[in-house]
């Protein structure tokens, strides 16, 4: 997606081979750009969230493993490159799904090999995570047009957290639809969750609308089930970090509460996911998926910008009071309308997902 009218993807390399990425722990308030030279710095950058977003999660750790074999291409190097990566994230499945695959097609070649094959297959990865979602926009855009057909006035989709071209290589999941359905002069209107603690929505979502001129406004994560009483949500459509094979989905902290209330006003609850992101071993996503806990400074401390400029945190409670972080929460299937991923928009349960991809689907 442009940035000032300069095309950027989430993740690159340069004429040279460098691997870069956008930090976006500095955004919205400056747009830096970070080299990732070593193993290290791309399992910093997962783990301190200059990248963040399941897909961008999964094609850092890829680039990882490349910068990896650069260091050491032993058996031993790829064994620590992935445990290192591994140990950076828990919940988004794409880590894991990128960092198998990176190494079971590096571990049967030579050490001298596994450089360039790894450098290879991430750039793949990343070429692959950019077309699968630019396929979610052309499904989702359907269930947009569909909304449009029947009302006058824009289309007012609920979104929370960032599943935008940020948090991917580009496109976006959540955001595919509707960047598409803006390329079709359809007139959408999207509320924005700001989604406490870390604002992903209020930095990062936000920017993307602001950037693409698509008219938007930043709302506090409590406002959504009002707006939805009221008739102002025609839809809701969020991303995931990982989806079971029965189609319960685990995604930013708060999402559960939205599909609650979309539920509750006979709003249609959609999920954008790349493939990738089904976790096919794990049925039951409240029991099974492990949910990261994050700093309770990230409550307690919100960033932002003052009135000269300043960007700095800032303290918003007690000292003496402790903040708790679970970061990510689990959508049960009953909630969820539908999946809308690059085949198609599938049923959330066990058989719909099985019919859409039973390519991937264990037998
Ligand atoms: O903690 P984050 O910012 O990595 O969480 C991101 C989300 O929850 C996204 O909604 C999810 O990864 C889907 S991204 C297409």
């Amino acid at each position: 997606m442009k940035v000032n009218g300069i095309p950027y993807r989430s993740i690159w390399t340069t004429p040279e081979g460098r691997v870069q990425i956008i930090d976006q722990t500095r955004l919205p308030h400056e747009f830096v750009i970070v080299d990732l030279a070593t193993m290290d710095q791309a399992a910093i950058a997962i783990r301190d969230m200059w990248v963040r977003g399941a897909p961008l999660i999964g094609a850092t750790a890829a680039w990882g493993m490349a910068l990896a074999m650069a260091e050491d291409a032993s058996d031993a190097g790829l064994a620590r490159a992935y445990d290192a990566l591994m140990a950076t994230r828990p919940t988004a499945v794409n880590l894991r799904w990128a960092l198998e695959d990176v190494r079971a097609r590096l571990a049967p070649l030579a050490p001298s090999a596994r450089q360039d094959a790894a450098s290879a297959r991430a750039a793949a990865i990343c070429d692959e995570d950019v077309e699968i979602n630019r396929r979610i926009g052309e499904q989702g855009v359907a269930l947009i047009e569909a909304i449009a057909a029947r009302k006058s006035g824009p289309v007012n989709i609920l979104t929370h957290c960032n599943a935008g071209w940020l948090a991917t290589v580009d496109w976006g999941t959540a955001t595919s639809p509707i960047y598409h359905a803006v390329e079709r002069g359809i007139d959408v209107h999207v509320w924005v969750d700001e989604t406490r603690p870390r604002n992903q929505g209020a930095h990062l979502t936000a920017w993307e609308m602001a950037g693409h001129g698509i008219p938007h406004h930043l709302i506090v994560d409590n406002a959504g089930g009002h707006l939805m009483q009221h008739g102002q949500v025609d839809m809701v459509i969020v991303g995931t970090d990982r989806t079971t094979a029965r189609g319960d989905v685990c995604n930013k902290i708060g999402t559960y509460l939205k599909a609650l209330a979309a539920h509750d006003n006979g709003v249609p609850f959609y999920v954008a996911l790349p493939s990738p992101t089904i976790d096919w071993r794990v049925q039951d996503g409240v029991r099974e998926i492990p949910i990261e806990e994050r700093s309770g400074d990230e409550v307690s401390f919100v960033q932002g910008r003052d009135a000269a400029g300043q960007v700095g945190m800032v303290r918003i409670s007690p000292d003496a009071t402790p903040g708790a972080n679970p970061a990510f929460d689990v959508t049960p299937a009953r909630l969820v309308t539908g999946l809308i991923t690059e085949r198609g928009v599938a049923p959330a349960t066990a058989a719909g997902l099985a019919a859409m991809f039973p390519d991937q689907a264990p037998l």
